[in-house]
């Protein structure tokens, strides 16, 4: 049987956040700089993106670009943005052919201008589309988020818009940037590291979280469905007991 077949369709997570790791480590595997290793993470993303297209899957976020990233060498940022623009451009195209709508998360402001503008247009672009919605974390950072979260509900509260005694767990939600975006069931991470990294704090309270150690651009489909049958044989309990389930 193979592992497509063992996924339980019924049962899809509705969003699978995906921490992309490993690209360095590949790219030095082959005796390449580590530019070489994102380039062939694009491979993964593609392929990522059409498998939850295609199984049905509604949102998939991928975390891109840290806040943290801008400390890595000038020249591996410069790439990754220069990446970043070509991907992006090259696939609207592609994403609209599958009814896949683009949204981004993070301080978009500070990205550089010509990838901003990118951005903005390919999400103008798609903005029609209803399949799927690919959400690109970019200089994302969740305590940014939540920081920011707080900064505006303080705002609202000053001028008298909202009560203090209004700020709930589903107010809360609706100030982060993924607002109406459901809260994803399954959070993947490639190259065997067992951290967050900072991504998607709050959200992340009751994923189920997959670690696995293939490298972000060996990622393949296969991967993404074992994640998902791994998914769907634990047990989520939200605090209850198994006997309550
Ligand atoms: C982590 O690997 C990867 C990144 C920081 C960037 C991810 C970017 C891409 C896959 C390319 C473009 C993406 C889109 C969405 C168009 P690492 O460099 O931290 O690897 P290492 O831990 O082995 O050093």
């Amino acid at each position: 049987m193979d592992i497509k077949s063992k996924i339980n369709l019924e049962k899809l997570p509705r969003h699978i956040a995906v921490i992309m790791d490993g690209n360095g480590r590949w790219a030095k595997e082959q005796g390449m700089a580590r530019v070489f290793g994102h380039r062939n993470g694009v491979k993964a993303v593609r392929e990522t993106t059409e498998a939850c297209t295609e199984l049905g899957v509604q949102y998939l976020t991928l975390y891109a670009f840290s806040t943290e990233n801008w400390n890595r060498p000038e020249a591996e940022v410069n790439a990754l943005m220069a990446l970043l623009v070509e991907t992006i451009k090259n696939e609207i195209k592609t994403l609209n052919e599958n009814g896949v709508r683009l949204r981004a998360i993070g301080d978009l402001n500070r990205l550089p201008d010509k990838s901003h503008k990118t951005l903005l247009k390919a999400i103008d672009d798609t903005k029609q589309n209803a399949r799927m919605t690919l959400v690109l974390a970019l200089n994302y950072s969740a305590k940014w988020e939540i920081v920011e979260a707080v900064r505006k509900l303080a705002a609202a509260a000053k001028s008298g818009e909202i009560e203090p005694s209004d700020i709930d767990e589903q107010a809360f939600s609706n100030a982060l940037s993924t607002a109406g975006i459901p809260d994803p069931e399954l959070l993947i991470r490639t190259s065997g590291e067992s951290r967050i990294s900072n991504f998607l704090l709050w959200q992340i309270a009751y994923s189920e979280l997959y670690f696995t150690p293939v490298l972000w651009p060996d990622f393949r489909r296969e991967h993404l469905y074992q994640a998902i049958v791994d998914f769907q044989n634990r047990e989520r309990r939200f605090g209850k007991t198994s006997e309550q389930l």
